[in-house]
């Protein structure tokens, strides 16, 4: 039995974890800076690892507490080195190689995304969880603040990349319209809460011309609702918008539209990759509205991890980290941060 401590600082969650076997999860503890940054209406980065910095040791005590467990336990140390905000992934690559140095203990380097895809593999409680006799290839649809992807996942640790936002990520989408429409930070949960008051389709957002199949793009849709917010009446000095203004309507018909073109592409990806399943994973894999549409529309399963493991925490690199462990792969004492890291090149 592997034990590995993993450790994720790569934005605003400084998260520690102790999985074992990569299905187990032995402990999940996640500090959250979610308050300080709403704030701000986002991530402040330098605030981000200056919190990282204060928290991220008794996070990494409370993990192997929880766990009931010593550093001696340990079968290895995981750690996010990318993508992420580099200040605060740094944080976590410093205290991870600390740790392995200290303790002799072999140091694993994760991509995040990596992470999101293998919290399918962690058994937890959840009515969307994948079964473990998941048989490849699987489509992920990952989708969150800074990424939106499809990927082909034909065995373990192997990935072919379908296609890939072009200009905003999905859930950064969601992140800017909230601000426009002055529902606060994140925005996804916001939106999500006021669209089901709202008629999706009340405004029609023109599905955007992009030439590659498989490729996503959002930022027009973000314009077409900042350009009929604009018809209502100007913009105040401070954001303030005029109280005609349908924000329900326009949260709905915006959720509507980005919904409608994540769907129909992992759709034609399923059916044309011969996909036995779909696996939604990152930030906006927690929105109910995509689950349910996906799940109408698509020729295969869909599964999605329970709401704790959607959104930034350890557990999801713990279990990536086992497979790499497993197949024999181990970080230097060079590595690096890479906050451009990509899951496939
Ligand atoms: O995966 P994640 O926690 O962090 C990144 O790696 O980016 O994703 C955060 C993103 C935010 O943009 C947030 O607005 C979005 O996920 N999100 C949602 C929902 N919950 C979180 N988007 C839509 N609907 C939700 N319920
Ligand atoms: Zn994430």
């Amino acid at each position: 039995m592997t034990k590995i401590l993993a450790i994720e600082t790569s934005c605003d969650e400084t998260a520690a974890a102790v999985v074992q076997d990569g299905r187990q999860v032995l402990s999940n503890i996640v500090a959250t800076q979610i308050e300080m940054h709403a704030k701000y209406g986002g991530v402040f980065p330098e605030m981000a690892s200056r919190m990282h910095v204060e928290t991220i040791v008794p996070v990494v005590r409370e993990a192997l507490e929880k766990a009931s467990l010593t550093y001696d336990d340990l079968a290895a140390v995981a750690v996010t080195y990318g993508p992420g905000l580099p200040g605060s992934l740094l944080v976590g690559v410093n205290v991870a190689k600390g740790i392995a140095l200290g303790r002799g203990l072999p140091l694993v380097g994760i991509n995040h995304l990596e992470g999101h895809i293998y919290s399918h593999w962690l058994r937890v409680e959840g009515d969307g969880m994948a079964p473990d006799a998941l048989q490849f290839p699987v489509l992920i649809l990952i989708v969150s603040g800074g990424h939106t992807e499809l990927i082909l996942m034909r065995d373990h640790l192997q990935y072919e990349k379908l296609g890939a936002t072009l200009d905003d990520a999905s859930g950064e989408a969601y992140d800017k319209v909230a601000r426009l429409l002055q529902l606060g930070y994140p925005g996804g949960p916001q939106i999500e809460k006021i669209a089901v008051e709202g008629n999706p389709h009340a405004f029609r957002f023109n599905k955007p011309k992009v030439d590659d199949e498989f490729a996503f793009s959002f930022s027009g849709i973000k314009t077409a609702v900042l350009r009929t917010v604009q018809s209502y009446g100007p913009i105040g000095p401070d954001g303030a918008l005029s109280v005609r203004v349908p924000i329900p309507d326009l949260a709905a018909s915006f959720q509507h539209s980005v919904i409608d073109q994540l769907v129909s592409k992992t759709v034609a990806a399923a059916e044309r990759y011969g996909a036995t399943a779909i696996l939604l994973s990152g930030g906006v894999s927690a929105n109910k509205m995509l689950r349910y549409v996906m799940k109408t529309k698509a020729p295969v399963p869909v599964y999605w991890p329970p709401l704790w493991l959607c959104t930034d925490n350890a557990a999801m690199i713990g279990a990536a980290a086992h497979f790499r462990f497993v197949a024999g792969q181990r970080a230097g004492w060079d590595l690096d941060i890479d906050p451009n890291l990509k899951l496939v090149e």
